[in-house]
């Protein structure tokens, strides 16, 4: 409404000089021609000029005495015309801040004689101050003398009216015309996008703020222990690679193609691309010797060794599978220049085949560290699983030996579970065999120590939580995420 009335108005005349007498012209109320005249000045439709004036209004107190009379002519009307009234009496007719006020200005008007009896001293009182409030509020113009009494009583005060003088602006036109926000499909379609005039961005708006940044707590405990690592001189190996042939995941590790694990029910296969595109053909070779008939000491497994077997890709089940590729370069180079030692570890996500229960997923998060030097033997691996666990706040271990195909000996950790009570099994260790090191090119003197573990269990230790499904996987729930704490893990 307001916005028509101002377009069209200006379409006939020169401009409008005041916004607040246009606004009581045109029936309508000034702030939302304020809040119009402001947004058709932002788009340039009329250029609009502040104009403030200075307006006395009437203050709280000043309503009440417009209204019931000055408290000196209030007070006066309660001493009775003939004769007088004591005090205390006067005090019980009129309210306590008209008798203070009352008395002090009845008093030097000369109204009233004050002591302890009051009595009147003329017959007749004009209210001059109540004539004057009510001549301010209808807007009147008064004496600079009274005015300035008044304001010095507090019942009028000085109100600053804000509104605008308003022209035609540079893109003025009687109508606004509509902007379009998007590109719609619809305007691509139908070309409307041709004739449409679309709104300018606006760079500087604020957007919504976000709301998130929450860190969960798998990327928490994450950072820990990579913190852990770090301070251990452990470098990251880079494990942005989900998707891994059978190859580097299972064969390079010395694990027979007819190994259960590889079995679909085990693993995920790649449906496309089924198969990898390229694998170092002279090492293939060596890893297939090794599997079919051993070497360096070893018997192999006395299998026919199928190229296809290698060739599937798949989603990767450990992420030792990193580590057998930074072992195979670690080695390669070391063939062309000299060996140096290595410290390595990685965290990220692997995935399995699995029943999804309370404890399991089929896809999860593995932290592994591993030792590449000579001379390394199982004491090192212990030390070095003591220190590392130890920076976890796990000192008590036992180990328990096991069986992976990839190394000999190998064992289950085993860490003191202090609020459980027991011993639980926190991990899984060992030395990678030679049938895995001596085909990559390692020398014989080259030994691997490396060990694996969970990232959620010890992140479902950490938060209390017992199933694993409230942790990952679609049924977490966020607020868990949003207000879960900092984890407990001390490191040293
Ligand atoms: N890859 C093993 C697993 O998936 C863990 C492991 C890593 C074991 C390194 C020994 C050495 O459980």
């Amino acid at each position: 409404m307001a916005e028509e009335a101002i377009l069209g108005y200006l379409q006939n005349h020169e401009g409008i000089s005041d916004s607040g007498q246009f606004a009581t012209d045109h029936g309508l109320d000034h702030s939302d021609v304020v809040n119009v005249i402001k947004s058709l000045h932002g788009f340039r439709y009329v250029d609009a000029q502040d104009i403030k004036r200075e307006t006395d209004v009437l203050t709280e107190e000043g309503e009440k005495y417009a209204e019931q009379g000055s408290p000196e002519v209030q007070l006066f009307l309660a001493v009775p015309a003939e004769g007088s009234i004591l005090k205390e009496e006067l005090q019980k007719l009129v309210d306590p801040a008209v008798f203070k006020i009352g008395c002090s200005q009845a008093a030097k008007n000369k109204w009233v004689q004050m002591g302890n009896q009051i009595s009147r001293k003329v017959q007749h009182v004009e209210d001059r101050i109540k004539d004057l409030l009510l001549q301010i509020r209808d807007g009147q113009e008064i004496d600079t003398g009274d005015k300035k009494s008044l304001k010095a009583r507090k019942l009028i005060a000085v109100q600053t009216w804000k509104g605008y003088s308003v022209r035609k602006g540079p893109d003025y036109a009687p109508i606004r015309r509509r902007t379009a926000t998007d590109l719609t499909r619809e305007y691509l379609q139908g070309g409307d996008w041709r004739n449409i005039e679309f709104k300018e961005y606006n760079f500087s708006a604020k957007g919504p703020p976000p709301e998130g940044g929450h860190l969960h707590p798998l990327n928490k405990v994450k950072e820990r222990l990579k913190d852990i690592f770090r301070l251990m001189n452990f470098e990251e190996m880079p494990t942005n690679r989900y998707v891994e042939s059978s190859f580097w995941n299972f064969d390079a590790l010395f694990q027979p193609q007819q190994h259960p694990a590889r079995d679909s029910h085990d693993t995920f296969f790649l449906k496309a691309p089924e198969t990898t595109k390229q694998l170092p053909e002279d090492y293939v070779e060596l890893v297939k010797r090794v599997h079919e008939s051993g070497g360096y000491g070893s018997r192999g497994y006395g299998y026919d060794w199928k190229r296809e077997e290698a060739n599937k890709n798949l989603l990767r089940t450990h992420t030792t599978a990193i580590s057998s590729r930074m072992l195979y370069a670690v080695a390669q180079l070391a063939k062309q220049q000299s060996f140096t030692p290595k410290r390595y570890f990685s965290i990220d996500r692997v995935f399995r085949n699995e029943a999804v229960d309370r404890t399991h997923l089929a896809e999860f998060h593995q932290i592994e560290g591993l030792v590449c030097d000579r001379g390394l033997t199982l004491g090192h691996l212990i030390g070095v699983l003591q220190d590392f666990f130890s920076r976890l706040g796990m000192d008590k271990l036992k180990f328990k030996p096991a069986y992976n195909p990839y190394t000999e000996p190998s064992m289950e950790i085993f860490s003191y579970h202090e609020g459980l009570g027991k011993w639980v099994e926190i991990g899984n260790s060992g030395m990678f065999r030679p049938e895995m090191l001596r085909p990559m090119g390692f020398s014989e003197d080259v030994n691997v120590i490396a060990w694996g573990l969970s990232l959620e269990r010890p992140t479902m230790i950490l938060y209390g939580i017992d199933n694993i499904r409230e942790l990952f996987g679609h049924k977490v729930d966020l607020a868990l995420v949003k207000r879960n704490p900092l984890c407990l893990i001390g490191i040293q």
